[in-house]
């Protein structure tokens, strides 16, 4: 376990995230950060309070400030706002790149040596609006995404072949949005290719069901977003840190030429370790996967332009 671990959001997100973060003793501290007053002491308390049945020893604390976070080896950034009515979706990216420049500057002050896992959306411009406000350096600052939308589509996989999820080998790569792309020559089950099980429509459909897993929980919830998977999807890339895992994992990294591509985050396959990102992976991919990765960074650059840093 490392000394402490701050996620900032109390929101459904952070506190699902911090929850399971200490009932894995990933942290001997776990500190809430959220700006609504009282929401982190409240949630942190019960939390803390669950310490007893479940059996954890991690101590939970929320907070509206800094102060208690000071020297954390791991921040999971989950704050921001949702849409609301009359906003526009450059009014949204805007304020949430404000809330998260923000952040970043306070942990640059109180955690410079902290790896930064970033949840919040558009994800892969937050995850640039961080580095850039922590002035961080890229193995240190890490977008959550691809876990999520590679759970989804094992998920989805694994009910349609009535097999157990553990037997589905995945990847989704590219920008959490509509154009992330699932890599359909890397996905196996127990190390057979998917379309010796699957005739192509239906995996097409699958396909086609991971890149809007999104706005399919929304419409069920109505007011809010998925926030277990995603949680889920936060604390495996803090396990495989905390733990020194080396999990390859896709996630939402800064590109320096690899895939051809640069000066944006993309999810890709990443080697996760105790000092976070130790290596992008390159695979090939086909003629189709590669021009889908290209529309992807594309949809990844163009809200990038609208946001003043
Ligand atoms: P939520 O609304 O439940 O929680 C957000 C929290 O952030 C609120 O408690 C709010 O008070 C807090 N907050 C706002 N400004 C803050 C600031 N300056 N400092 C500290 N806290 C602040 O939202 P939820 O469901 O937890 O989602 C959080 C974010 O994660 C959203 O941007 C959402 O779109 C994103 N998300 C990303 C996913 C991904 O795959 N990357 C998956 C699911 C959600
Ligand atoms: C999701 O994919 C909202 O990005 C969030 O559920």
């Amino acid at each position: 376990m490392v000394n402490k671990i701050t996620v900032v959001g109390a929101g459904n997100v952070g506190a699902t995230a911090a929850q399971r973060i200490a009932e894995k003793e990933l942290a001997r501290i776990v500190v809430m950060v959220d700006v609504a007053e009282g929401v982190p002491q409240g949630k942190g308390l019960d939390q803390w309070q669950s310490a007893p049945i479940e059996g954890f020893d991690s101590r939970v604390i929320g907070t509206n400030g800094y102060g208690e976070t000071e020297g954390s080896d791991i921040v999971v950034i989950t704050a921001g706002i949702a849409r609301k009515p009359g906003m526009s979706r450059d009014d949204l990216l805007n304020t949430n790149a404000g809330i998260v420049k923000s952040v970043g500057e306070h942990i640059k002050q109180t955690s410079p040596d902290a790896i930064v896992i970033v949840v919040s959306n558009p994800l892969d411009v937050m995850c640039w609006v961080a580095k850039e406000a922590t002035g961080f350096p890229r193995e240190r600052v890490i977008g959550m995404a691809g876990v999520l939308d590679t759970a989804r589509y094992r998920a989805f996989l694994a009910t349609a072949l009535d097999v157990s999820v553990r037997d589905i080998q995945a990847m989704v790569l590219g920008g959490h949005g509509d154009t992330m792309v699932p890599l359909i020559s890397y996905t196996t089950v127990s190390g057979i290719p998917i379309t010796q099980l699957m005739d192509r429509t239906t995996l097409d459909a699958i396909v086609e069901r991971t890149r809007s897993g999104g706005a399919e929980i929304v419409k069920f919830l109505k007011t809010g977003s998925a926030y277990y998977a995603p949680s889920a999807g936060a604390v495996q890339m803090v396990e495989s840190i905390v733990h020194d895992q080396k999990r390859i994992l896709p996630c939402s990294a800064w590109l320096e030429g690899e895939y051809g591509m640069q000066g944006h985050f993309l999810g890709v396959p990443v080697k996760l370790g105790r000092t976070g990102i130790e290596k992008i992976l390159e695979v090939t991919l086909t003629g189709e996967e590669r021009v889908a990765l290209e529309k992807s960074a594309a949809a990844v650059l163009e809200p990038m332009s609208v946001v003043n840093l």
